[in-house]
Parts: structure tokens; C-alpha cells; sequence
């Protein structure tokens, strides 16, 4: 192929990465990807939603577990609750699936940066290797201490009886964010949808509670494309500029092949259209 064909070829794969979601757009100075992820991504690993029909909300209230309210009046319950999904977390057959390991596979292979930031407080992501990562809603395998705060693994039941290994406290509470409470990490959530984000992907949330609902349209107003893959479309779908709809275990790894193959020729035209050098 000769050099003219080659360049329009890579000049029409230009092109193309300006359509395409996930892709950097030519002169974007904002080239990562920043995936936010919710309780459907791990649906398909075993684990509950909050808001489908058979989700964890559907069987029990909100105000009874999930506020600093609801552990001032009853920590038993609270912890009990947590202390059962903690448990769930460690069963054999809760493992990450294909739509976890697809996210680690693209932050592997992207050439720009790749920022996973999950509401989920399960530990799918990491397992899966999942490099950089946030969870603004804590960890369910971690506890916090209410005397000396400090954060600490903690992978089974029992956290009411247990101490703080920091300071001996039994003052441990579950370390995820109440309804009521800030959500961690925000500072550098911002700053990346605000400066280090061409696309901006909601994999699995329904886009119901903030701030994570905000997220999308931040992101849009500094520059970046928004794309939903979630099972259905969700009261936020319009607002995005596309939306695929259909189980994280397929959405996700089809879209991370769309991603990687078209790098992958991207890369391939810019390095046959380089005039070569000779010393
Ligand atoms: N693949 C993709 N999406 C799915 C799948 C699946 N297999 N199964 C369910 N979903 C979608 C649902 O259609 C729904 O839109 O996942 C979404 C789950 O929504 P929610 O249950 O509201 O969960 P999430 O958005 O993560 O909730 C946000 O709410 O209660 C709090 O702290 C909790 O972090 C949680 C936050």
C-alpha cells in the first residue's frame, strides 16, 4: 500500500475514533477513560442489585440499615446485615465475571489512562485485577474504628464483637458510606472528570443516587461522551450521548474488543503512515 493510501486509511480511522465512543478524539487534551460501575456489574457473579424487583432494597428498608440513624438505634441489626453480605463475599461461588475481567483487561491494554470508579462495596474488581480503582461507597471487606478511625481488613462476621487492631476499641463499624454520608474520594473523582476524561462509561447503575447520578453530565460538561451499558434503559439513558442495553457479561467485553481492535489498527496506520528514517 502506498504512503498516500496509508494516510487516508489512518486519516478515515481518525475519523472513526471521533464516532466511537471510548475513543480519544483528535486534539482532545482529556484522553482517559473513567468507567463508573454499579451493583449490576456484579449481578451476574451472584450478587444483588438494590432496585431490581429482587434486590436488596425489596427486602429490606433503607432506614433500617443503611443510615448512621439506623446504627445509633440498633447496631445489631446494622452489623448483622453486613456481617451476612460479608459472608455471602467469601463464598466460593461469588467470583468476578466476564465484565469485571474485561475492565481490567482494558485499563491493561488502553494507551491512555483508565479510571474504574465503583458504587459497589464488593471486592470484584480487585480479583479481577483491576488496577486503579475507586470505591466511593467503601469496602464491605473492611471496618472502620468510631474511636481512633482507623480502616482495617475484615473479612468475616462478628464485627460487633471484634476489636479495632489499631487501638483495642471494640468500636468497629461496617466501612462503607450510609445514606446521609460523603462518599470517599471525591476530590479525585472530580478532578478526573473534570480534566482527565474523553469518556465517560456507566456500566450497570440505575443512575439513582448521588452524587455517582452526576457524574455523566459532568463529565459531559467538560468535554468527554457519555455511553450507558446497563440490562435496561434507566431514567438517565437519554442524557447519554449512547446507550446499549443487555447483561454486563456481554455488553462489557464487546465493547473493551471495539475499544482494543480499533487501537490496536490505529496504532498499526500511524506506524505504516511514519516516513522512515535513515541514519
Ligand atoms: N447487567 C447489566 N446491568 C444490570 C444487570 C446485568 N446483569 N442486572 C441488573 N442491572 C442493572 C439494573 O437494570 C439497574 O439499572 O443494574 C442497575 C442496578 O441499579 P441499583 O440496584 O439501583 O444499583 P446501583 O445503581 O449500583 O445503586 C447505587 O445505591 O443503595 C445504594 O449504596 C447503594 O451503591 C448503591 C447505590
Amino acid at each position: 500500500m502506498d504512503q498516500q493510501k496509508q494516510q487516508s486509511r489512518a486519516q478515515g480511522r481518525q475519523e472513526d475514533r471521533r464516532e466511537t465512543p471510548g475513543i480519544v478524539g483528535p486534539g482532545s487534551n482529556a484522553p482517559g477513560l473513567v468507567i463508573l460501575t454499579g451493583a449490576g456489574i456484579s449481578r451476574e457473579s451472584g450478587l444483588a442489585t438494590f432496585r431490581d424487583p429482587d434486590g436488596l432494597w425489596a427486602k429490606v428498608r433503607v432506614e433500617d440499615v443503611a443510615t448512621p440513624q439506623a446504627f445509633a438505634r440498633d447496631p445489631a441489626r446494622v452489623q448483622a446485615f453486613y456481617d451476612a453480605r460479608r459472608v455471602q463475599l467469601r463464598d466460593p461461588a461469588i467470583q468476578p465475571n466476564a465484565a469485571h475481567h474485561a475492565l481490567a483487561h482494558l485499563a491493561r491494554e488502553h494507551p491512555g489512562p483508565v479510571l474504574v470508579v465503583t458504587q459497589n462495596v464488593d471486592d470484584l474488581h480487585e480479583r479481577a485485577g483491576q488496577s486503579r480503582l475507586l470505591h466511593m461507597h467503601g469496602e464491605l471487606a473492611k471496618a472502620r474504628c468510631l474511636n481512633c478511625n482507623e480502616v482495617s481488613p475484615f473479612e468475616r462476621a462478628g464485627l460487633a464483637g471484634a476489636s479495632c487492631p489499631a487501638c483495642s476499641a471494640k468500636a468497629l463499624r461496617p466501612h462503607v458510606v450510609w445514606f446521609g454520608e460523603m462518599p470517599l474520594h471525591m476530590d479525585e473523582i472530580e478532578c478526573w472528570l473534570t480534566s482527565s476524561c474523553s469518556l465517560f462509561v456507566a456500566v450497570g447503575t440505575s443512575g439513582q443516587v448521588h452524587p455517582a447520578a452526576g457524574f455523566a453530565e459532568t463529565a459531559r460538561a467538560h468535554g468527554a461522551r457519555t455511553l450507558e451499558l446497563n440490562l435496561e434503559p434507566t431514567e438517565l439513558t437519554r442524557s447519554f450521548d449512547e446507550a446499549r442495553h443487555g447483561p454486563a457479561t456481554e455488553l462489557v467485553p464487546a465493547w473493551v474488543d471495539e475499544v482494543i481492535r480499533l487501537h490496536v489498527a490505529l496504532a498499526t496506520d500511524e506506524q505504516a503512515a511514519t516516513p522512515a528514517t535513515h541514519d
